[in-house]
Formats: C-alpha cells, structure tokens, sequence
C-alpha cells in the first residue's frame, strides 16, 4: 500500500519537441464504479479498458473482502462475479483504501445498506480528508458510525438494512458525495434523491443505468438538478467498456502545449461534458487542440485528440460555472498559466484544499519557488504569466498528491532549469506508466 513505501525523487529537465501517440490509461472514476457495481450485481460483469492504478486496485480488494470473485483475464478484461444486491458478506479483515477518496466515500454508501460493520482506514493523505459530508446524510438514512477522529479516517460504518430513503441537496459540488448516497439509496425502501445545483460528473447514474437501476435525472426551475434512484432493483452483471482517463489525458496535452515543436495524438479520450472542461479552457487559452472522430463508446461519448505545440498561450478567466468539470485539471492548468502571456484567474477553488493535499497551497508554493508570480486567495488562485516558461530550479513537495508530482515534472520540460518532485511513487495511483509513456515522447524525466 502507498502508505509503507520509500519516497522516491524524480527530475525533468528541458526536453525536445515531444512527438508520438500516447495510450492514455482507463478512466478511474468509472473503473472504480465498474468494480463496485459488479459487486452488487447478479452474476458475471466483464470490464475492458479498466485503469490498474493503486486506487483501483484497493476498490478491488474490498470487492473481494465483500464477497465479490474480481479476476484479470490474459488479455487485460477484467471479471467481476457478484452474487446479487442483498448478498454481501461482511468484510473480515479492515478496508485499507489507501490514497483513494472515491474509493473510500463510494464504498462507505456502499455499506451503509448492510446489517455489519465495515471498518476503513488509508494513508496519511486519506487520513486527513474530510469524510463528514458522506456521514451526515447516511446518517439521516439510518446508518451509523463509530469514529474517533472527527470524520476522518480511521472510522467504522455500522451498516443497516432498514435504510430510510432520503432527499439531500448537496452543500459541496461533490460526485463522491452524490455516489454514496445514490449507493445507499440502493438499498432503501422507495427513492432516494440528491439535489446538485452544480452538475457533477454522472458516471454512477449512467452505469447504474446500464446494471438495471431506475436513476432519474431532472433538472428543476432554479437550474438545479435532481437525482433520484428507486430503491431494492434487481442489478444484473454487465459488459463495461471503459474509456481512457480526460484527467489522465491532461498531463501529456499540457506537455505538448508548453513544449516547442510538440505534436502529439491521443485515442479514445472520455469526452463527457462534466468531464472534459480542461480542454475547453485550454483552447480557449489558445492551444491547438484538434478533437477528432468523436463518437460513442458503451454509452460515453470519446474522441481522438491532436494536440500541436502553438506558442505561448494567453491568460484568461476560468469561468467558475466550469469548475466541477475540471475539477482534478486545476494544478495542471496552473503550470500553463505560469508560461501564459497574461493573468490567469481561478476562483471557486475551495474544494482543491480537500483532495489529495491541499491543492491550492501545494501549486501556489511549488510555482512561487520556480519563480512565478502570483496570489492565492482562501479559494482562488491568480497567476501571472510572463508569456515564457518561468525559471524552474526547484524541488517541489508534492505531499502524497499524484496530480501535483505530474503536473510539475512537466513544467520542468519546459523550464531553463530542471524542476524535481520530492516523491514519484503516489503517481501509481492514477497513471502507473505515466513517466515510460512521457519519456518515450521524448521528455527528459529520470529517477534523480
Ligand atoms: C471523483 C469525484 C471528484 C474528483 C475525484 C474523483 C469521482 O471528487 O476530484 O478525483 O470519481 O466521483 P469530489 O466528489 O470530492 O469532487
């Protein structure tokens, strides 16, 4: 698990023009959904293009601790048998979630549903997040817990089969959030709706729907959302095709926008409009991005980006309405705002102090120390571009945050002077072949 593992330090240095297809890996948030409800579904789930990331990989495990049978087939399928929604066993052993919110806040609306107690707990990062917004409304359904730490993990869920159904609006714009409870729902008598003013990624309502779920979608007269889910459906296994990861996918386009001479080609990247907010914001930034053959893949729309490198991007105004949509995009987007012609502004950020670390700080520091200039608010973050790379020469902490390691190893290929990141290991996490795929590109990125 990450929490047991030696740091180890990675450097990247100014790198030639990166050329070259890139095989973006699957879509986490929808490979942890894959595993989850091919638990509680009858019979045989088949899953292809699912991401092996660690996070994964600890949703894997707590399938199989709940009676789920969760196998690898030869040629990378994955196959999940579940016996059915009211037959989970009680876990024997504590759910070690390691780095994983969604894994953890999911699985702990998952639970809620059952007559036993499922204990969780995760690494130093996961320890410190707040877990309270998934207990406040299980709690309304009648589930309780035992915890000790303020919401935070270690804690333990005391599960009930005589779950009430509920209507919960949403104080945070939170898909974790919105997915336990649906999740919860499942098991309940009647529907459980959740009201979103902000749209969140939909991945648990649209594959729910493919499992035999009624998840209805309505949009009410103030703009907001609601969700509803009926209670106690029959959930049969299923085939899931899985796309590849837009989150994933921003890391290798941000190096070709900030690298001269890049020209880079990316298949089959999820294009789900809560999704891919990032490649809007940055063509509208300036960049060349070409979005091709865009079509249909198992119920998600996906497309074939080109990404050419085009000169210094300008500085814009995020529009906060586009937040949710790029939500884990914002410490990448910063590296590219730091190499913008102009100020870049960011705002209704407050949700990036609660991720992986403390998002806003991490970038905020780490850019200061390559030599930007900028202002970071309680939620907002304003960066002033110089219209080249900045300086660099730094060793940036990335305080077990996957997206902060990435997002600085690739502004070190374009800076004058290397950038180091204090710990690589967390990048397993969500890209394990991140550093291979950008080196084989051509980014001069090595264990230091
Ligand atoms: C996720 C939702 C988002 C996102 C996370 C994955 C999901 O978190 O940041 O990486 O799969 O539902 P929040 O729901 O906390 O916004």
């Amino acid at each position: 698990m990450t929490h047991h593992r030696d740091a180890i330090s990675y450097i990247s240095g100014k790198s030639p023009a990166l050329r070259g297809d890139v095989d973006v890996p699957g879509d986490k948030s929808m490979s942890h959904r894959s595993i989850m409800f091919g638990l509680l579904a009858e019979g045989k789930t088949t899953v292809k293009g699912i991401l092996t990331g660690e996070d994964v990989l600890c949703t894997a495990d707590a399938a199989r601790a709940l009676g789920a049978e969760v196998t690898a087939q030869e040629d990378g399928t994955w196959v999940i048998k579940g016996n059915g929604l009211t037959n989970l066993t009680a876990p024997d052993r504590v759910l070690d979630m390691g780095n994983s919110g969604t894994s953890t806040r999911l699985l702990m609306g998952l639970v809620a549903g059952y007559d036993f107690n499922t204990s969780f707990t995760g690494d130093a990062s996961l320890t410190k997040r707040p877990m309270g917004r998934v207990m406040k409304p299980l709690a309304q359904m009648g589930a309780s817990f035992i915890d000790k730490n303020e919401g935070r993990l270690p804690l333990i869920v005391q599960g009930s089969s005589a779950l009430r159904p509920t209507t919960y609006e949403l104080p945070v714009a939170s898909a974790q959030v919105k997915s336990a409870i649906l999740l919860a729902g499942l098991n309940a008598d009647g529907k459980t709706t959740v009201i979103e003013s902000k749209p969140t990624r939909d991945h648990t309502e649209n594959m729910l729907r493919h499992f035999g779920a009624t998840v209805e979608t309505e949009r009410l007269e103030n703009g907001a959302y609601a969700i509803s889910i009926t209670g106690k459906p029959a959930l049969t296994g299923c085939d899931i095709v899985i796309p590849a990861d837009p989150s994933s996918a921003a890391f290798p386009v941000v190096a070709a926008i900030l690298t001269p001479g890049s020209d880079i080609r990316l298949d089959n990247i999820g294009m789900n409009d809560r999704r891919a907010g990032i490649f809007t914001t940055l063509i509208e930034m300036g960049a060349d991005i070409t979005i091709e053959n865009e079509r249909d893949m198992a119920g998600e729309p996906v497309a074939d980006l080109h990404v050419r490198y085009n000169g210094p991007l300008k500085g814009i105004d995020v529009p906060a309405d586009r937040v949710p949509s790029m939500i884990d995009e914002f410490p990448v987007l910063s590296m590219v705002a730091a190499c913008a012609d102009g100020t870049t502004r960011m705002t209704d950020l407050a949700e990036l102090r609660v991720k992986e670390s403390d998002r806003l700080l991490m970038v905020a520091e780490g850019l200061k120390k390559c030599g930007v200039s900028l202002e970071m608010g309680e939620d907002s973050l304003t960066i002033h571009g110089n219209g080249k790379p900045p300086a660099g020469g730094a060793e940036i902490e990335t305080a077990l945050d996957h997206r902060i390691a990435m997002s600085f190893l690739i502004l070190g290929c374009a800076t004058d002077n290397p950038v180091s990141v204090d710990d690589g290991t967390p990048i397993a996490t969500s890209f394990p072949r991140f550093i291979p795929l950008m080196t084989a590109l051509g980014a001069k990125i090595e264990k230091r």
